[in-house]
């Protein structure tokens, strides 16, 4: 256990605040102990993954839990599909590019996304047509008050967009000690989404030359022309979800304003795109002193050295409001305040 641990350089904001105590669990044995021990003994706590969807707005007077529990295993495999039991500490892009080189498929939509196994059911991560519910079998995690393993079926982790019960019911319940993905040895590829289609035409790939590393090249390029690098600027991705309106409201923004871009869901409901919201109300590329909104990317919000989390966090809080005051819609933050 360290005190007094700056944590920095563990959140990809990068903001500057300190730790009361900090401690790694590097294995799953580690971990059941610590939680059955009483070391945690009511105490508040965090649990860290890679630190890409937090803001820290304060000095934590509590324990930080590092989740470092690495491995992976294969579960069950046939002529079809593999199942992989990742361990939470796995960095989640180095995993998505192994399964890639494997020829098992799936995950491949899901390049470049920062962070670690561990926080991929939290809010279900997601990007370019596909989430990772879409993959997950099972997630093992050990109940912070008891010690006691348990095995969270998917349907048991009710994901939905950019949440789980790990985010919501069971916030703060559960340490997510490892995850089951059943990945494809026969790809269905997925290039719904417009952006990888034409892409893979700048790529040169055509139906027949495409495969899941085209795919996953295809993802990463879009990515890096669009979201800002974390190791250069500081920033935790999108900021706020893109918001669900009924068929009904949607009518009668899209009177009001003919180009705003929106996404049917199944049940009727609309997604609108958050980030068209925030170019609209003026944000994009906005700079105070050292943070503001990205340029390339209205939806993220970025640290360009030295900003604080209330800084960051009362920015949020402009947006919020002007795009409340203009389109009538409240933006809920997806990133996870602290
Ligand atoms: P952390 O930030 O460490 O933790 C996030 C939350 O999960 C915290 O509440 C933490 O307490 C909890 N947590 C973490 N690990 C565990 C565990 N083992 N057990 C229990 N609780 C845990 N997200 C997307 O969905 N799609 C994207 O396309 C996407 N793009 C991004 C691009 C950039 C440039 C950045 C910076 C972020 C992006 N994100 C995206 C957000 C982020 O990468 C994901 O949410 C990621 O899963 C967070 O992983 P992490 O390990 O860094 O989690
Ligand atoms: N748009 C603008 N201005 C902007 C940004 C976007 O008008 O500044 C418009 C685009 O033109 C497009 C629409 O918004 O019509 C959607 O944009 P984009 O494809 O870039 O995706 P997004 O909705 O902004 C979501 C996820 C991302 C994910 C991408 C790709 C959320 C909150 N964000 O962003 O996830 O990578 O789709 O699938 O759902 C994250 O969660 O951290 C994240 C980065």
């Amino acid at each position: 256990m360290k005190n007094n641990v700056n944590l920095k350089e563990f959140n990809t904001f990068g903001i500057a605040v300190f730790a009361s105590e900090f401690e790694e669990l590097n294995s799953s044995d580690d971990a059941i102990a610590f939680f059955k021990s009483t070391e945690l003994n009511g105490k508040e706590f965090l649990i860290l993954g890679g630190g890409s969807n937090l803001l820290l707005t304060e000095d934590f007077q509590g324990l930080v839990i590092k989740n470092n529990l690495k491995g992976i295993e294969v579960v069950e495999e046939n002529d079809e599909s593999i199942v992989l039991k990742a361990g939470a500490g796995e960095n989640w892009h180095e995993f998505v590019l192994q399964c890639i080189e494997k020829g098992y498929a799936g995950l491949e939509n899901l390049s470049l996304i920062p962070g670690n196994v561990g926080a991929s059911p939290m809010q279900n991560i997601g990007a370019y047509g596909v989430e990772v519910k879409d993959l997950i079998t099972e997630v093992e995690a050990i109940e912070i008050s008891s010690g006691d393993v348990k095995i969270f079926s998917n349907e048991e982790c009710r994901f939905d967009y950019r949440s789980s019960i790990f985010k919501t019911t069971h916030k703060n319940q559960y340490f997510i000690s490892s995850v089951n993905f059943k990945l494809s040895k026969k790809p269905d590829f997925n290039v719904s989404y417009g952006a990888i289609k034409s892409q893979l035409e700048k790529n040169g790939i055509t139906e027949e030359s495409l495969t899941i590393k085209a795919i996953s090249d295809a993802v990463i390029a879009i990515r890096e022309s669009k979201l800002p690098d974390p190791k250069k600027i500081g920033n935790s991705g999108s900021f706020f979800k893109n918001p669900i309106v009924s068929a009904a409201e949607f009518e009668q923004l899209k009177r009001k304003f003919k180009s705003m871009p929106a996404y049917q869901l199944p049940n009727g409901d609309y997604k609108l795109a958050a980030g068209w919201l925030i170019e609209k109300t003026g944000w994009k590329g906005y700079t105070e002193g050292n943070y503001g909104v990205h340029k390339n990317q209205a939806l993220v919000l970025v640290n360009y050295g030295g900003a604080s989390g209330v800084e960051i966090y009362d920015l949020s809080e402009r947006i919020l409001l002007s795009v409340k005051d203009k389109f009538r819609v409240t933006l809920e933050r997806e990133v996870n305040i602290l």
